[in-house]
């Protein structure tokens, strides 16, 4: 056989039917979550302005700086794929004045984002996001009901291990001196440090604190943390998050070395983990947090907001590999409507369309001629019924109707069909009721 010429580029992947059960899973349980707290769908464009993202997350971060896929239009524009939903969604609030609606708008949105990195287990190009922003309040209960909102997300899912971790890292009264006594502590251990991070020293310390590598992690075993220096509000606004996380008895721990990746996070900072059986963290689900300067990096004036977003693809990888349950597959029709000779191949898609306005799920093999080949595919896929739509039916407006368990077999007139099938069908789901009922 000759090599298969077109692949997904690296990073890419195909979400499979057999992945669709997980996405519409994730996607139910996050817009039933959004519905309830009265979050409202925006949907932003795939292709936005680079510079949504250069002047929010910062140029220095690993997104804008090594991940971004930029292009130019042939308007000549600077665009890019967006590699996250929260700077569209405030550019799309400034630009549409949702200051002027009540505050705060509060809107989730869900689709795929795109960042050119390294891919591994979890980790992709393309991958689908989910998110909730809520934008135009101070107030820290809003940062409670996002983190309950996602913590929510999960354990519907079916997550039993999971951990939210959070900090604060302040805001631009107090960071700036922490990012000073930060530095000059990072400096006196410069040759400590991997390569990476000796070069974010200079423009983005904080990031240093959130490094995997082993070598950083001794480092910042000693470096001072943000909640020791955070000013009056910052530090009075995250004491009320965590007492709204204690009312929640939501499991959280401080993280004091949290920082996350992106510039434009301002105060609480969060993330939602998996542990795996020995305590060790999965990778991120999801993550957040508030995001008070991000409306003025966009030309906007001040406006306080928090959000989180959470990566669908990543979910789903741990809901497979722990065979988590998803539901019932989508129910598979009890009717099958087998056809022979043209003219019934003709009215049987009419009625199949009939089925279809009354609801009813009828499987066909409009594409086989054959009748013997349509009953063996009627009978593999456990139909309870066949309807065979032949010639003489077809001239004389009838079907045969085969019960497939006893071989039985009637005509039906084709006026009366779908009318007569629906009441089958509800004695059979009465009749399986009754069954359940009788065992309890
Ligand atoms: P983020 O931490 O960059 O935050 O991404 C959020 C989630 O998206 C991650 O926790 C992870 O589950 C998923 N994710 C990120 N990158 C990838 C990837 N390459 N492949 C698969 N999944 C991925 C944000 O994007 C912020 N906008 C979150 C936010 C919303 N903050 C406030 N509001």
């Amino acid at each position: 056989m000759s090599k298969i010429k077109f692949q997904t580029l690296t990073g890419m992947h195909d979400v499979l039917p057999e992945d669709q059960i997980y996405f519409k899973r994730i996607q139910k349980s996050i817009e039933g979550i959004a519905n309830y707290y009265t979050f409202q769908k925006i949907e932003t464009p795939i292709v936005e302005m680079a510079d949504v993202f250069t002047k929010s997350i910062g140029e220095e971060t690993d997104i804008v700086g090594k991940e971004m896929y930029v292009f130019k239009t042939k308007g000549g524009d600077n665009a890019c794929l967006r590699p996250e939903g929260t700077a569209p969604v405030m550019r799309s609030y400034l630009e549409h004045g949702m200051h002027n609606l009540p505050q705060p708008v509060k809107l989730w949105y869900e689709g795929p984002f795109f960042r050119y990195e390294r891919p591994q287990a979890g980790r992709y190009r393309q991958f689908h996001q989910f998110g909730f922003e809520a934008i135009g309040e101070k107030n820290p209960s809003i940062d409670g009901q996002i983190i309950q909102m996602s913590y929510d997300v999960l354990k519907e899912l079916g997550f039993k291990n999971i951990k939210i971790q959070v900090n604060s890292i302040g805001d631009s009264e107090c960071r700036p001196y922490f990012r000073k006594i930060l530095t000059s502590y990072l400096r006196s251990r410069k040759s400590s440090l991997c390569a990476d991070c000796q070069k974010r020293l200079k423009d983005n310390p904080l990031r240093i604190l959130d490094c995997k590598e082993e070598k950083c992690q001794q480092v910042k075993a000693g470096a001072p943390q943000t909640i020791d220096h955070l000013c009056e509000s910052c530090h009075s606004h995250f004491k009320q998050v965590l007492e709204f996380l204690d009312e929640l008895e939501l499991p959280y721990e401080l993280n004091p070395y949290l920082v996350r990746g992106l510039d434009y996070y301002t105060k609480t900072v969060f993330e939602i983990v998996d542990m795996s059986d020995f305590g060790q963290s999965q990778g991120t689900l999801i993550g957040g947090g508030r995001y008070d300067g991000l409306a003025r990096m966009l030309g906007g004036r001040d406006t306080p907001a928090c959000g989180a977003a959470g990566g669908i693809e990543r979910i789903m990888g741990l809901m497979k590999e722990r065979e988590m349950k998803v539901g019932s597959k989508q129910e598979e029709p009890q009717i099958f409507l087998a056809q022979l000779g043209q003219l019934a191949k003709r009215k049987s898609l009419k009625l199949f369309e009939e089925f279809r306005s009354a609801k009813i799920p009828v499987a066909e093999s409009f594409t086989k001629d054959s009748l013997k080949s349509q009953m063996r595919s009627a009978d593999k896929m456990g139909a309870k019924w066949v309807l065979i739509f032949g010639q003489k039916e077809a001239l004389e407006e009838f079907i045969t109707l085969r019960d497939m368990e006893s071989g039985e077999q009637k005509e039906i007139k084709l006026d009366k069909v779908v009318e007569e099938m629906k009441e089958k069908l509800k004695q059979l789901k009465d009749g399986k009721k009754d069954k359940k009922l009788s065992k309890s």
